[in-house]
C-alpha cells in the first residue's frame, strides 16, 4: 500500500468502484475533478489503483471540512480508512475546528479519533449527485 497527497498524477481508470451505494454517483473523471479540485486529500493506492481516498475543504485559518472518505469494498477494515483519518487530521492539526458529517453506523469510528458529536444541518440535491 503506498499514500500520496496529491492527485496530480492519477487517471480516471485508477478510479474504479467508489460511492458505492450512491444512486447517482460521480463519474471517475468527476471524482478526479472533485479530488484536483479539494484543499487537501490523500489517496491510498494498490498495485497503482486507487482503494481509499479522503478529502478536505478549508479556509486556511480556522475551519476545515472533511467531505468525503471511502475505501472500497474489497481492502475494508485492513486500517485504510483510519490511515487517511489520521493523516488528515495531522495535516489540519493547526486549525480551531475541524467538522464531518457521517451516518449514525459511522460515529463510532470517527469518535476513535477524537472527535466528538454535534448537530448538523444540511441539504442533498439528489439531481446534482453526479456533479455534472
Ligand atoms: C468508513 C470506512 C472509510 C472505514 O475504512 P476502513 O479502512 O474499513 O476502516 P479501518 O480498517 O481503518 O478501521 C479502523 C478502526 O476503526 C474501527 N471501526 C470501523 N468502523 C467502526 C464503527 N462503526 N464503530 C467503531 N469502530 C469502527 C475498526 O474496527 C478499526 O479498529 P481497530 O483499529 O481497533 O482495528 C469504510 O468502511 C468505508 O469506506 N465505508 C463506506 C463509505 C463510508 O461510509 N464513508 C464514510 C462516510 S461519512
Amino acid at each position: 500500500m503506498t499514500y500520496q497527497d496529491n492527485p496530480d498524477n492519477l487517471t480516471p481508470d485508477q478510479l474504479q468502484g467508489f460511492f458505492q451505494g450512491w444512486p447517482n454517483p460521480p463519474s471517475p473523471e468527476t471524482h478526479l475533478k472533485l479530488l484536483k479540485n479539494s484543499d487537501h486529500v490523500f489517496i491510498a493506492l494498490d498495485n497503482n489503483q486507487v482503494v481509499g481516498f479522503i478529502t478536505a475543504i478549508t479556509d486556511h485559518t480556522l475551519c476545515a471540512y472533511i467531505p468525503l472518505l471511502e475505501v472500497l469494498p474489497s481492502h475494508q477494515k485492513q486500517h485504510i480508512g483510519k490511515e487517511l483519518m489520521q493523516r488528515m487530521l495531522k495535516k489540519l492539526e493547526d486549525l480551531y475546528m475541524v467538522d464531518l458529517v457521517c451516518d449514525p453506523v459511522r460515529v463510532g469510528f470517527y469518535a476513535s479519533f477524537g472527535l466528538k458529536p454535534l448537530t448538523a444541518l444540511g441539504r442533498r440535491n439528489y439531481e446534482r449527485q453526479s456533479g455534472e
